[in-house]
Formats: structure tokens, sequence, C-alpha cells
């Protein structure tokens, strides 16, 4: 069995929380969401890994490598425009030959693995096995509509008028008679190959295709407060791990890692939180479900439930809590006098003042 890995897909260069043009990099506790992935792929015995990579192959490519790093043997398939995920199997076919794989795409990010997922398929080998979950707002993903069995009948990608709340999770299942549907299907209305028209296609013409629903679900979709959420799930699973430096004046309570080359330096830090390497704590608190990224200065304040990507420096301001700040950010308190804000902000960024 093979895994097809999808990182294509155009930049999200502006995007406020992803501040990188390739989404599959967003991190989840210091990690990139695409590494949880390609760990599940490698923890379920699958070795050989396609990854589709269009306008941001570079980025992927320098993080991740020809995938030893992952016990992966990793070959990047180029997709010259995001053609949609049913283009990606097309132009996969040569490298699938006639293998069963599992397609995974790249920004999501799935609870506890693949791995029974991936044995279940093996046991029963069903012609397609897709995954689904509950969302509060389906229209935004594809939507399955099962019957009283809980058979899958139909799928619509995006609808308006959702017939149910279960949504597609990015991660499916397939034997070979996936070639087929593929070149069966047209565009859709954006331009698109879509894998749920594939599906559907298998489903019209009485081919095999299970569902299996999952909870622990999460992909990017801009918004923060998820964001933060499914980092404090990861944090909350992690053990502690002190490589770097904590001097005599520090207090670490509880799962924390420090990452070699960090530095806490007359601070406490409560976990579950992790501190990326060249990063220095001095004078600071650091309270549960934070993730503080590589080369950060984090110094005379307080941080509690908040994401702080690399580079970035927060100085003397007191408490911050379920904050997500990027990368290359500068936190310092303002003047007193005049009493106004000044402010550098990127595009669609929130920002809540006292007033
Ligand atoms: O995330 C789950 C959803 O993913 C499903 O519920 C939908 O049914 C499915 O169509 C898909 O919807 P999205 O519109 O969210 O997919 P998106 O365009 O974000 O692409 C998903 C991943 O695949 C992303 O990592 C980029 C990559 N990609 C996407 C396209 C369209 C490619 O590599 N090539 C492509 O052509």
């Amino acid at each position: 069995m093979k895994a097809l890995v999808l990182s294509g897909g155009a930049g999200t260069r502006l995007r406020p929380i992803t501040h990188t043009s390739a989404k599959q990099l967003v991190p989840v506790a210091n990690k990139a969401v695409l590494f949880y992935g390609l760990e599940s792929i490698a923890e379920a015995g699958i070795t050989e890994v396609g990854v589709i990579v269009g306008d941001t192959a570079a980025e992927i490519q320098e993080a991740v490598g020809d995938g030893s790093k992952f016990g992966l043997e990793i070959t990047y398939i180029p997709q010259e425009r995001p053609l949609g995920l049913a283009h990606a199997v097309l132009i996969a076919r040569d490298w699938l030959g006639d293998d069963d794989f599992v397609m995974y795409l790249g920004d999501n990010f799935i609870v506890g693995g693949i791995s029974a997922l991936v044995e279940e398929f093996r046991t029963h080998r069903p012609d397609a096995q897709i995954l689904l979950t509950k969302v509060a707002d389906p229209r935004a993903f594809g939507v399955a509509e099962l019957d009283a069995l809980g058979q899958v009948v139909g799928l619509e990608e995006k609808p308006e008028n959702p017939k149910s709340d279960f949504a597609l999770v990015g991660v499916y299942l397939f034997t070979p008679l996936i070639h087929e549907a593929v070149r069966a299907i047209r565009p859709s209305w954006r331009g698109e190959l879509e894998i749920t028209h594939a599906i559907q296609h298998l489903i019209d013409s009485r081919a095999d295709v299970r569902c299996t629903v999952i909870k622990g679900y999460w992909k990017d979709t801009g918004n923060v407060v998820d964001m933060l959420e499914v980092n404090r799930t990861v944090l909350e699973g992690q053990d502690r791990r002190i490589d770097g430096e904590v001097d005599e004046g520090s207090e670490i309570i509880g799962r924390v890692v420090v990452e070699e080359g960090a530095r806490v330096v007359n601070s406490r830090i409560v976990g579950p939180v992790v501190i990326g390497a060249g990063t220095v704590v001095q004078d600071s608190y650091v309270g549960p479900f934070t993730s503080v990224a590589e080369n950060c200065r984090i110094t005379d304040s307080e941080l509690e439930f908040s994401i702080v990507l690399r580079d970035s420096s927060i100085l003397g301001v007191g408490r911050i809590e379920s904050s997500l700040i990027g990368r290359h950010v500068e936190v310092t308190p303002a003047p007193s006098v005049p009493s106004a804000h000044r402010l550098v902000l990127g595009d669609h960024s929130k920002v809540q003042i006292h007033t």
C-alpha cells in the first residue's frame, strides 16, 4: 500500500494565521501540520509516499526532504496548477501503479493517527473507504448523506443546503478502481476535478464505498479559537522533556518540553507547554497550553493558552492570553505619554484594545 499526500494548492501568504505560503506547514505544538500526517502514515506501516506539490514546492521540499527523517521514501509529484483533488490522483497514476493507497490532504489533522483505519481497510478491502466527522458548518466541506443503516448514499461538495452535518475528512482509502472514476468525471463549477464526484461515481456504479465516523479532526480554516484548541489537544498528549538549559531560579511544573538550545532564566513554566530551540524565557511566567516556537524572546511577561511563532519577542508587557502571535512580531509596552496606540498590523489582523 502507498500514500499520496496532497501538499499542492496555491499559497496563502496573506493569511494572518498561516503566515507562510504553504498552509500545510502551519505549526501545531511547534510542528508543521503536514509532519503529523507523514508520521501517522509511517506509523501505519506505509513507506512509499508520493507528495503532490504546486506553487510552494520549494518550501515543502525544504521542510520534508527525502522523507528519511520520517522513515519514508518520498517521491515529489509536481502539479502544474491546483486543478482538484481528483486531478492529483490522475497525475499520480503512473507512480501509484496498481497499488491500493491512502490519500491524505496535507492540511488535515487527525488526532490519534490513521493506523486503525488502514488496518480496517486492509482487512475488509472495500473499493473505497471515506472518513466523516460532524462539524458545525458543513458548507465548507464535502458532505455525506447516509441512509438509516449508516451507509453513504450521496456526496456533495460544499453544498449550500447540506443534507447532513457529516463532513468528509481529508483522508481517503482507495483501491485502483478510483482511477476509472477520476477519468469519468468532469470539472465542477469551481473548475476542479473533485474527488467527491469521483467517489459519487463509485457509489453510482454500485461499488463498495464504506465510511467511518471519527472524532478529533482539525484543519486550518483561519479560525484562531480552533487553532488554540488543536494546539491544546496536542500539548496535552506530550511527555516532559528538558533538553535546554533551566537555571536554579526557575521552576518547571508538569509536561513541559524545553528544546535543546532554549534557555529558561528566573521563570516559572506550568505545562503542558513547549519552548522551541533557541528561545529565551526570562523573568516570565508561561502557563498551560502554550507553544512558543524557535528563537523567540519572552522577557518580563506572562503568557498563557497561546501560540507564538518563531523569531518573535514579547518584552515587558504583563499578561497575554488566548493569543496567536505570528513570526517576527515584537510586542512591547507603549510609552505612557502621549496616550495613543501606535499600531503596525498586517492584513486581516484583529486587535482588542482597552479604552
Ligand atoms: O479538508 C477536507 C475537505 O478537503 C473535504 O471536506 C472536501 O470534500 C475536499 O474537497 C477538500 O476541500 P478543500 O476545498 O478544503 O480542499 P483544498 O483546496 O483546501 O485542498 C486540500 C489539500 O489538497 C491542501 O493541502 C491543498 C491540496 N491540493 C488541493 C488542490 C485543489 C493539491 O495538492 N492540489 C489541488 O489541486
